[in-house]
């Protein structure tokens, strides 16, 4: 293939260093983009008095990056409106936090064929597109209108939501048609896909043969494709010198206390406040452990215009406040509250001196921070993940201490089996977790999937 095209959202900087707050996707889609001389396009970030449609093309570490900039209207209504306040709390469960307004849903389609209109002149006919994610699900169909007869794949990075709630929606049949624009579509899990392929078959009458879906004449590949990380380059992060440092400094502060660490933007779905109570049930049923441990909770802030993430906020700083309050001595604080983001190689560090990594997202499409908690430990000396059944990486860590977020009871028992786990049993359970997170990596995620993309017929019948 000539070249690929990656669409999303965002775009990350390419920094080409392991120094940046980058994501992993970000670090994913940038090695296949460097891998395929490809071009990484997406909204700047930036507001515009009007829409021009200019691009930014910035080429840096082997990787074009192209951006626009979109009107305070277009934020409103797409990002925060759409994407935000709709599709992100519905498609985790929370129709009781969706709102559904038609100007976010004008809104978001309107971005939609803004970015179609603006990428489409830098697709050249032998090019592979890729989509990424829940804010763009209808830019398929906008570059089919366009004349775009290139192989396109779309990949959820969200979990699916089950029929019945995704059918709350007012225009979910007319998001769902959009997709079979594309030639193949990928989920983290079967359990996401499942739920697609019931709405497909059970709400618009569509078959399914295999991994192939049908509807109204038109068939598309849908793939259950769990993403991973670069479990290599983040094991050989968790050893250079910032991670050293940063790995110090924690063992130095702990003064021989245990570290249980957690990692999220702050955001409702990770089960923060279920997360903060189940510790606060650990500290009052173990009263003899209390002091031994604490609880390190990194949450940079995230969507902040939006009503339901300020609430999140102040529903964690008064828990936080509460639980410090009752529980705290002069020389120890049960909850170290964070609200900013670090450096993966500052993380890297930090994983490696928790002696357990807390992941109880109450619903998550995959969640890598499991997964590089996992690389960065010690191999002599691992530390325990305790991971909720809810998120989509569970399918793939069996070996972790796998908990349901809800229970406070659960995660306070998971705590306490992690803590005393013998030591031959945390590198029994690392070692098996360890294999699957380098075997299933990024680099597999992403080849499985541009395997299949690849292996359709190019859709020069789908140009308008
Ligand atoms: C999730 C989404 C991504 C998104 C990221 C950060 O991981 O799947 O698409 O980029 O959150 O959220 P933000 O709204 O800051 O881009």
């Amino acid at each position: 293939m000539s070249r690929l095209i990656v669409i999303s959202n965002r775009v990350s900087a390419p920094t080409g260093s392991h120094s940046g707050a980058q994501g992993g996707l970000a670090v994913a889609l940038s090695a296949a983009l460097r891998e395929y001389r490809g071009i990484w396009f997406g909204w700047s970030g930036e507001t515009t008095e009007q829409f021009t449609g200019h691009i930014n093309l910035q080429r840096a570490h082997d990787i074009t990056t192209a951006t626009v900039d979109l009107e305070a209207q277009d934020v409103e209504e797409y990002y925060d409106g759409y994407a935000n306040r709709t599709l992100w709390p519905l498609f985790h469960y929370r129709i009781d936090l969706a709102e559904y307004e038609r100007g976010f849903a004008g809104g978001y389609q309107r971005v939609n064929q803004r970015f179609a209109d603006t990428v489409r002149p830098l697709i050249e006919p032998d090019d592979v597109v890729w989509v990424q994610d829940y804010h763009l699900l209808p830019l398929g169909d906008e570059l089919r209108k366009r004349g775009c007869a290139n192989r396109i794949g779309f990949f959820l990075h969200i979990p699916w939501p089950p029929l019945r709630l995704l059918s709350t929606l007012p225009e979910a049949a007319q998001l769902v048609r959009t997709l079979f624009a594309y030639d193949v579509v990928g989920l983290h899990t079967e359990e996401w896909l499942e739920s697609f392929r019931d709405f497909v078959v059970t709400e618009l009458g569509g078959t399914v043969d295999g991994d192939v879906v049908s509807l109204d004449g038109r068939s598309i590949r849908a793939i259950a494709c769990p993403i991973g990380i670069d479990a290599k380059e983040f094991a050989a992060l968790s050893r250079s010198t910032r991670a050293r440092l940063a790995f110090r400094q924690m063992r130095d502060s702990a003064v021989g206390r245990d570290m249980i660490v957690g990692v999220d933007r702050l955001d409702y779905s990770k089960g923060l406040e279920e997360r903060f109570l189940g510790y606060e049930r650990f500290l009052k049923e173990h009263p003899g452990e209390r002091k031994e441990v604490f609880l390190l909770q990194i949450a940079p802030p995230s969507r902040g215009s939006v009503e339901t993430y300020q609430k999140i906020r102040t529903g964690l700083e008064g828990l936080s406040g509460r639980i410090n309050g009752a529980f705290a001595d002069l020389d120890w604080v049960p909850i170290r509250y964070v609200n900013q983001g670090y450096p993966r190689d500052v993380l890297a560090g930090v994983y490696r001196a928790a002696k357990i990594g807390l992941v109880t997202p109450l619903r998550d499409g995959m969640n890598l921070v499991a997964k590089e908690y996992v690389a960065a430990q010690d191999p002599e000396d691992p530390g325990v993940l305790i991971l909720s059944k809810f998120a989509g990486a569970a399918i793939q860590l069996k070996q972790a201490v796998i908990v349901n977020p809800y229970s406070a009871e659960e995660m306070s028992d998971a705590i306490i089996t992690a803590l005393k786990m013998p030591r031959e049993e945390r590198i029994e359970r690392w070692r098996a977790l360890m294999d699957n997170v380098e075997r299933e990596d990024v680099i597999w995620w992403r080849q499985r999937f541009t395997d299949v993309l690849l292996n359709v017929p190019q859709a020069a019948d789908a140009a308008a």
